[in-house]
């Protein structure tokens, strides 16, 4: 007789923390996160890896918390929207998103964030065709777009100027 395997055991280190936790084998990344963990500034909307809202970083790779499966997380570690900034200080681009108007209702922002954080990681100087190519995959119903795309660029700006600095 087959025995069916409807849950397993996974270690992750979500923004620092460590977690160990049973979780169903098909239990999605983002419920875990928003509902074992309790962070729900990764939202959910299509649930289809269609619209970007969902984005976390594993591994420093971004992926669709909605489809992604949290016993695809073991042994790595997640980075959420929570764990952008320092304490009270804000991350680079959450503070370009505020001053340049990067949002309206909010909604789509986590994602947008954590893709753009993908981004910069790893192309600390992109040009604005990069960013557009690289956000093309999240959705806004809000700005339009062009503030999103100015707020990345402008993060990347001041990361850059902020890392000659500390030369
Ligand atoms: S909710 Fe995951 S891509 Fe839309
Ligand atoms: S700010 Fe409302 S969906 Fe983007």
């Amino acid at each position: 007789m087959t025995t069916m395997h409807t849950e397993r055991t996974v270690d992750v280190n979500v923004n620092g923390a460590h977690h160990t936790r049973t979780v169903p084998v098909r239990q999605t990344l983002a419920a875990f996160l928003r509902d074992d963990l309790g962070l729900t500034g990764t939202k959910l909307s299509c649930g289809f890896q269609v619209c970007g809202v969902c984005t976390v970083l594993v591994d420093g790779r971004p992926v669709s918390a909605c489809t992604y499966l949290a016993v695809d997380a073991d042994a790595s570690t997640v980075t959420t929207v929570e764990g952008l900034a320092e304490g009270e200080r804000l991350h680079p681009l959450q503070e370009a998103f505020v001053d340049g108007f990067a949002l309206q209702c909010g909604f789509c922002t986590p994602g947008f964030l954590m893709m753009a954080k993908a981004l910069l990681d790893s192309c600390p100087d992109p040009s604005r065709e990069q960013v557009v190519e690289h956000l093309e995959g999240n959705i806004c119903r809000c700005t339009g777009y062009e503030p999103i795309v100015d707020a990345v660029l402008a993060a990347a700006r001041s990361a850059r100027g902020a890392e000659a600095v500390g030369e």
